[in-house]
């Protein structure tokens, strides 16, 4: 009996923000931008479009290559740090608008490393529930919890989903060969989106600081996000039984090229293997890594049988890492 991966896709809006458009909007280079974080443009989601809109975009193109409907899922998991609404689960929403009803349906708030966390609550729970078919995905609309006036954080991110689809079955082989999940909320503070929760509900006064906004101390970020990515890596690598040298890809959370060169560098892996994409889509949070292995699938980078590492940190601080053998064709 195993689990694994049957499908993969992903959505991202049309709408693209590049350097040069953010050059007009606050005090900032594209150079300065692309130097210190690798990114040149981040696609934006429309005005009419949340969260749940791209999760569904991406969770109708995974079930279509997984030849399933919809009525055949028996579990959906959204991680996501930028639900619609607090309730009803962003689940719940992609539930409705693919047209089905009946499925376990939830969000996962892990931050960035949200979808690392999901793939493992949703395995837990298919096993414990004795599940057939699962619906993972990372989505987020991180432009709604960003200030277009603070250049220190509205060059980073951007929106974005990926999906995927998990079987379980008899005849399968676990696709999942190690998994690290790890946090400390001690470091809650370094990047918090303070306002419009219950600490402080909205009111005027949290508007007026701008407390819907996210709020970051991105050097210190940064320092914990290299050793937080080091460390799961190992852990993961180590639980699996493999050395890196054993790994056909490293897929890092995509949230600053220097974050990933610096943890490639800690773990000694070439170059080749580590994939990147941030130049195009910037930091999207919880989609991040299934975009980037959707895209990876899409141009034939991923075959039957790779050992690929997912490694990713965020806001929390939270950190995971999971060694996968690939198994869509
Ligand atoms: N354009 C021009 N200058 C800028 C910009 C900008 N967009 N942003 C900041 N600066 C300035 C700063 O004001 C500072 O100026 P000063 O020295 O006059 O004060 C200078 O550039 C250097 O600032 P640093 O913060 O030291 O720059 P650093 O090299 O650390 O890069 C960055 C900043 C890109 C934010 C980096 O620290 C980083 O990537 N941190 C991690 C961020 C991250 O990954 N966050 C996501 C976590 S995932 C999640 O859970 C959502």
């Amino acid at each position: 009996m195993g689990i694994r991966i049957r499908s993969i896709a992903h959505y991202v809006p049309d709408r693209i923000l590049t350097n040069h458009d953010l050059e007009q909007m606050v005090d900032t280079s594209d150079e300065w931008i692309r130097t210190r974080t690798g990114i040149r443009e981040r696609h934006l989601a429309a005005p009419d479009q949340a969260t749940s809109d791209l999760a569904t975009e991406a969770a109708r193109r995974a079930l279509e290559r997984a030849n399933l409907s919809a009525d055949e899922l028996d579990l959906i998991v959204i991680a996501t740090a930028t639900p619609d609404h607090f309730f009803p689960s962003t689940a719940c929403l992609v539930q409705r608008n693919l047209g089905t009803r009946g499925q376990a349906c939830f969000d996962m708030e892990a931050a960035c490393p949200g979808f690392v966390y999901a793939l493992q609550v949703a395995r837990g729970t298919m096993m414990a529930m004795d599940y057939r078919y699962s619906l993972v995905v990372g989505a987020e609309t991180l432009s709604r919890v960003t200030d277009w006036t603070d250049r220190n954080t509205c060059v980073l991110f951007g929106d974005g989903a990926g999906a995927v689809i998990l079987e379980r079955s008899s005849d399968t082989e676990d696709a999942f060969l190690s998994a690290f999940l790890g946090g400390d909320g001690s470091l809650a503070d370094l990047l918090v989106q303070p306002g419009c929760g219950s600490r402080n509900p909205a009111s005027p006064e949290v508007l007026e600081r701008k407390d819907q906004f996210l709020k970051m101390k991105g050097r210190d970020v940064f320092k914990h996000a290299v050793l937080g990515m080091q460390e799961s890596a190992l852990i993961a690598l180590e639980k699996a039984g493999l050395r890196a040298d054993d790994l056909d890809w490293v897929v890092p959370h995509q949230a600053n090229i220097r974050i990933i060169e610096a943890t490639r560098e800690r773990l000694g892996i070439p170059k080749e293997k580590v994939y990147v994409n941030i130049d195009r889509y910037g930091n999207t949070s919880a989609a991040s890594i299934p975009i980037a292995l959707s895209e990876m699938s899409s141009r034939g980078l991923l075959q039957k049988g790779h050992r690929v590492l997912l490694v990713a940190f965020g806001a929390g601080f939270t950190w995971g890492a999971t060694v996968l053998r690939w198994t869509v064709s």
